[in-house]
């Protein structure tokens, strides 16, 4: 007896490898109407000491996140497959050295790479997205001061990734996007911690399919965090029982300046207090004030992982 072999399913696999390749349309590359007041000390605060970018792209970020940013580290997802840390300094065969400033603040708040390729979600473009134009233009200016540090790093997608952004993944839409006025205000604070700093990434449980961060659950923290977390991000809402409902902004700001909270705990080094610390009174009292503002969550997020 021979089998019948349906003849839909090769032509549909040579379809579905085919089209595998494909590319999504190119985001428009951003613009800046007025110059930006060339800030690549505006640029480097950011990297280094608000959104952290070491804490993925350092080239040893567990033990150096202030080093250089060579990139290598690898995440593993069974969405994704391997995706690894970018190398940012501008080396032109293995960085961004031949990347328009454009081109690397599109890469921050769309998440398409120079070719127009998605990058892995790992990259946190959904937080980036609102970057203001006057910051993300910043960053790219830092980066591309960056000595070059030649360091090959490949993406491994699996297939999943690659289905996924054949069928229904796509970049952030195209934004131009302004900050609210500096100063120590909730709104300010909350630009920050979302935007910049990559509290709320961190900060907020994550669910579904897809691992998206449950913005109706805003810094509730989790106990169940991505697998390469090595401790449960704490719950920042103003709960009084779980979260920090109790603390002054003076606790708030000795936290972070001193890596040890009003209980005596020390926190983790995953949590970048280290890099944080260097952040301005003003930009932390912000965040701290936009924190009293969000819902409070009832939520026990147990601490895992010793400090060193
Ligand atoms: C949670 C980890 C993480 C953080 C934090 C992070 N990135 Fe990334 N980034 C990645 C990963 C992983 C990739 C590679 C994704 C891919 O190629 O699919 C990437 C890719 C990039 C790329 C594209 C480069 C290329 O060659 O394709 C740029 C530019 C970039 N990141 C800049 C930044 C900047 C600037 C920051 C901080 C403001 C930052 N990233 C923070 C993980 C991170
Ligand atoms: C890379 C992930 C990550 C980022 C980014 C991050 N945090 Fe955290 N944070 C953590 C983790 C994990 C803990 C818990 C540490 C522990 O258990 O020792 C924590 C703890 C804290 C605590 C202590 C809470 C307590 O109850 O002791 C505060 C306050 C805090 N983070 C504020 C912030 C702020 C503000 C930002 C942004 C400027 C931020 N975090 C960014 C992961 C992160």
């Amino acid at each position: 007896m021979s089998l019948r072999r349906d003849p839909i399913t090769p032509a549909l696999v040579l379809y579905l490898l085919a089209t595998l390749s494909c590319r999504h349309a190119q985001i428009p590359l951003p613009s800046i109407a007025k110059p930006v007041p060339s800030d690549a000390a505006r640029g480097e605060t950011i990297v280094r000491n608000v959104a952290v970018c070491g804490g993925c792209h350092a080239a040893d970020p567990r033990n150096d996140v202030d080093g250089p940013l060579s990139g290598g580290t690898e995440f593993q997802d069974w969405r994704i497959g391997t995706s690894r840390a970018a190398n940012l300094t501008s080396d032109a065969e293995t960085g961004l050295g031949t990347w328009s400033e454009a081109e690397i603040v599109r890469a921050l708040r769309n998440g398409q790479r120079k070719d127009g390729r998605l990058l892995a979600p790992v990259m946190p473009y959904e937080w980036f997205h609102e970057m203001s134009d006057d910051d993300a233009f910043a960053v790219a200016r830092y980066l591309k001061s960056l000595p070059p540090v030649r360091r090959e790093v490949k993406q491994s997608p699996n297939l999943v990734f690659k289905l996924g952004k054949l069928l229904f993944l796509a970049p952030k839409p195209s934004i131009s996007a302004s900050a609210p006025p500096r100063g120590a205000t909730p709104e300010y604070g909350g630009y920050l911690a979302q935007h910049v700093g990559l509290c709320a990434d961190c900060h907020t449980p994550r669910g579904g399919l897809l691992a998206t961060p449950d913005k109706s659950r805003l810094f509730a923290g989790t106990a169940h965090p991505p697998k390469d977390f090595p401790a449960n991000p704490s719950n920042l809402t103003p709960d009084n029982a779980t979260g920090i409902g109790q603390w002054t902004e003076t606790d708030f700001l000795q936290t972070l300046r001193t890596g040890v909270n009003p209980k005596g705990v020390s926190l983790h080094p995953f949590m970048p207090w280290r890099q944080i610390r260097r952040m301005s009174d003003e930009d932390l009292r912000a965040i701290y004030r936009y924190l009293r503002t969000v819902p409070p969550i009832r939520n026990e997020v147990p601490r895992r992982g010793l400090a060193r």
